[in-house]
C-alpha cells in the first residue's frame, strides 16, 4: 500500500439530473468518494457562476437524452469554463434497442465520455466516475483519503479556534464525520490507524485515530446512524485543550515530572472551556472533551469521578483514547502492538470498563467484514 496523497482542497462532480428524486440518490452514491453538487431540473436560467471558483473534477448528467430542453440547458452549462474541460459522464435511463442506441448517440454527441446505465448500483457508479476522474486511484484510496482530508479540515477548524478564539465552524467539524465512516466501512480500521500519520501534526495523528477508532468500534456495536456521528465529532474534538500545553511538555521524551503533569492535565478543563466558548452545546462532546481522564475507580482527573459519575459513551472513549496513545509511534517511543495495547488495558482492572474493552478488542482485533472493495 503506497502513502496516500491528502488532497484537501479536493474538486467537486457537478450532477445535473432533471429529476432531482433520483438526483440525490445519485449525489449519496458518489458522495462517498468525492464532493457533489446538484444542478437542476430547472436548471436552464441557473447562473452557475457560483461553481467556477473551485475545480470540476467531472461532470455526470442523469437526464433524458429524449427531452430537448434537458439536452439543450445541458450544453449551456458545459459552455462554462472548467466544466467544458471536465470529463462528461452520462447515466442512460435506457440502454437497450433502438431507443438505448439513440441515447448513447445523444450523450456522445454532447461530448460524454463513459455511458453507464441509470441501474447502475450506486457503488459500482462511484467507482467508474472515481475511475475516471481519478486513474490513479481506486474507490477505496479514494474513500480514505477523502476521510482524511476531511476530518483533518474538521481537527483544523477546531484547533483554529484554541489559538484565535471565536466561535467553532461546526460545520467543517460535521463534515469531518461521515468520511470518518465511511473510510473505516470501505477501507478497514487497520488502514486507516496506518494512513493518519500523513497528517505531521501529532495532535491531528491522535485525534484522527481516536475518531477511527471511535468508529469502528460503534459501528461494531451498532450505534444507530446518529450515536455513531455524535461519538466520532466527540472524538475529533476531545483533546482540543492539548492545543494550549506548551510542545516542550506535550513531546517531551521520557516521563513528566509533577509540576508538567499538573500542566498536562489541564487540559481536559480548558479543552472543556474552550468548546463552550466556542459555540458548541452538545452534551457528549462537552463531557468528553472535559471527562475523557477519568477513571472507574475514582484515580482520574480533574474532578476524580467515580463509576455511575462517568457517562457510559466516555468511559467508551477514554477507552479509544488510550489505546489509541499505546499504539501511536513517537520519536521518543515505540508503538506498542495491538496485543501488548490490550495487554496493558486489560491489566488496568477496575479503572476501565472491562466489556468496553473486549468491544474495542473485537473492532480491532476481529474487524467484521467489511464491505468488499
Ligand atoms: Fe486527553
Ligand atoms: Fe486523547
Amino acid at each position: 500500500m503506497g502513502q496516500p496523497v491528502i488532497e484537501t482542497k479536493e474538486g467537486y462532480i457537478l450532477l445535473v439530473t432533471d429529476r432531482l428524486d433520483r438526483g440525490e440518490a445519485v449525489a449519496e452514491a458518489l458522495g462517498i468518494a468525492m464532493d457533489v453538487r446538484v444542478t437542476g431540473p430547472d436548471f436552464y436560467n441557473q447562473d452557475h457562476g457560483d461553481l467556477s471558483g473551485d475545480v470540476c473534477e467531472g461532470v455526470v448528467t442523469d437526464i433524458a437524452f429524449n427531452r430537448e430542453a434537458s439536452v439543450k440547458s445541458l450544453r449551456q452549462i458545459l459552455r462554462n469554463k472548467g466544466m467544458r474541460e471536465a470529463p462528461l459522464m452520462s447515466m442512460l435511463r435506457k440502454v437497450d434497442g433502438s431507443e438505448g442506441e439513440n441515447n448513447f448517440m445523444r450523450a456522445k454527441a454532447v461530448g460524454a465520455k463513459i455511458c453507464l446505465s441509470a441501474a447502475t448500483p450506486p457503488r459500482k457508479l462511484a467507482a467508474a466516475v472515481v475511475n475516471t476522474t481519478h486513474p490513479d486511484q481506486s474507490i477505496v484510496d479514494r474513500i480514505v483519503n477523502r476521510g482524511l482530508a476531511k476530518s483533518g479540515l474538521a481537527v483544523g477548524a477546531i484547533l483554529k479556534v484554541v489559538d484565535a478564539g471565536g466561535a467553532i465552524d461546526l460545520p467543517t467539524v460535521d463534515a469531518g464525520v461521515d468520511p470518518v465512516i465511511n473510510a473505516i466501512r470501505h477501507g478497514g480500521l487497520a488502514r486507516w490507524l496506518d494512513s493518519v500519520w500523513v497528517h505531521d501534526d501529532t495532535t491531528y495523528q491522535h485525534s484522527l485515530q481516536v475518531a477511527g477508532l471511535a468508529a469502528a468500534v460503534a459501528m461494531n456495536l451498532h450505534f444507530p446512524k446518529a450515536d455513531q456521528q455524535r461519538f466520532i465529532r466527540a472524538a475529533l474534538m476531545h483533546d482540543l485543550g492539548k492545543g494550549r500545553i506548551p510542545l516542550k511538555i506535550l513531546n517531551k521524551p521520557g516521563k513528566l515530572d509533577d509540576g508538567e503533569w499538573a500542566v498536562m492535565r489541564t487540559h481536559a478543563k480548558i479543552g472543556h472551556d474552550i468548546l463552550v466558548r466556542g459555540g458548541v452545546t452538545d452534551e457528549l462532546t462537552l463531557n468528553t472533551a472535559l471527562h475523557h481522564h477519568e477513571m472507574l475507580d475514582g484515580t482520574g482527573y480533574p474532578d476524580r469521578l467515580r463509576g455511575d459519575g462517568i457517562a457510559d459513551p466516555v468511559r467508551l472513549m477514554t477507552i479509544c483514547d488510550i489505546y489509541a496513545a499505546l499504539i501511536e509511534k513517537r520519536p521518543y517511543k515505540d508503538a506498542k502492538s495491538p496485543e501488548e495495547a490490550f495487554g496493558i488495558l486489560y491489566s488496568m482492572g477496575d479503572k476501565l470498563e472491562r466489556s468496553m474493552v473486549d468491544a474495542l478488542a473485537r473492532a480491532v482485533l476481529k474487524p467484521e467484514e467489511r464491505e468488499a472493495a
